[in-house]
């Protein structure tokens, strides 16, 4: 099968283990055709008694199935990566890869390049955000992960956006402006004082937060009381040394759930290693 990459045709290269009998070439991508991993339940493959072991390589962990009900338009797989259905297509927001699909655009999501794709890769679930959410970002910087978010909520959707480095925003304006991405609203604020855009963002769906701060949660908290609807999700990219650069990291990470716990129902979580060293990735709801 041939994919079109940026107008050049590449033909897909795949090593297998030729003593085994395959399927027809769809499966080698471990993908049916709606992209989703019917293959899920798999456990690594061994070689028959007396081969040794395959090494199994923990960066390439399978996607988790959203669940029917959950399933996105504006999201696919493609190449064993996530992919978003690009809101503007012709434009790409930073160096990621661009499939063409019938007469739509696919954006596929760097895992080295966004916390939210690293925990897909890492098997997280709930992470899907369906089309129409109200967001609030907080640290969106010059959207790289907020772009793929911005596509799967679709121009129905919003993104309230806060950061309060000067050039992530200027980076993120020409974005908006020249891509016309029109459902992101930049906010050059800081995420710690929440009330200075209480005025302009009305009750959020979900919060986004990857601030990299020591008061990481207490952030969120102070946010997620303002802004954050009932039932509403959180999506946490917990960064270990910002918040105490002397304890181990597990420790800063269960620590930061047990907080969470007590306002929000945890519904998974992640560490990112080797994608984002010292990060986890939280996902849960409000109580
Ligand atoms: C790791 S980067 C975010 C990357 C981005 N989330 C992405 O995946 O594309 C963290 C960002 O948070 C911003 N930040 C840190 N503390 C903040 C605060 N208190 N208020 C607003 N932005 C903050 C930083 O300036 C930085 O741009």
């Amino acid at each position: 099968m041939l994919l079109y990459i940026m107008g050049k045709k590449r033909k897909r290269k795949y090593s297998f283990d030729k003593t085994k009998k395959r399927k027809p070439d769809f499966d080698k991508t471990r993908q049916n055709r709606d992209g989703f991993d019917k293959t899920k339940k798999r456990k690594p493959e061994f070689k028959k008694s007396g081969q040794k072991k395959q090494s199994f390589d923990k960066t390439k962990q399978k996607f988790s199935k959203p669940k029917k009900e959950d399933i996105n338009p504006n999201i696919c797989f493609i190449k064993g990566k996530v992919a978003t259905k690009n809101l503007t297509p012709g434009f790409r927001v930073y160096s990621e890869l661009i499939v063409k699909k019938g007469n739509d655009e696919y954006r596929l999501w760097d895992e080295k390049k966004s916390k939210l794709a690293a925990a897909i890769k890492k098997g997280i679930t709930h992470w899907n955000i369906p089309v129409g959410n109200k967001v609030l970002y907080l640290g969106i910087a010059d959207g790289t992960t907020a772009s793929h978010i911005s596509d799967m909520i679709g121009e129905n959707g919003i993104i309230y956006g806060v950061e309060f480095a000067l050039k992530p925003v200027q980076n993120l304006l020409c974005i908006i402006k020249m891509h016309k991405r029109d459902n992101i609203a930049p906010i050059y604020d800081d995420a710690k004082l929440p009330g200075n855009y209480a005025s302009i963002v009305s009750k959020t769906d979900l919060i986004y937060q990857d601030v990299a701060q020591k008061d990481q949660v207490k952030i969120l908290l102070k946010n997620a009381k303002l802004f954050l609807k009932k039932n509403g999700m959180i999506m946490l990219a917990l960064k270990a040394r910002s918040v105490d650069s002397t304890k181990n990291p597990r420790q800063v990470y269960d620590d930061a759930l047990d907080e969470l716990k007590k306002h929000f129902r945890i519904l998974d979580w992640k560490i990112l290693d080797p994608f984002e060293k010292d990060h986890c990735f939280i996902i849960a709801t409000k109580l």
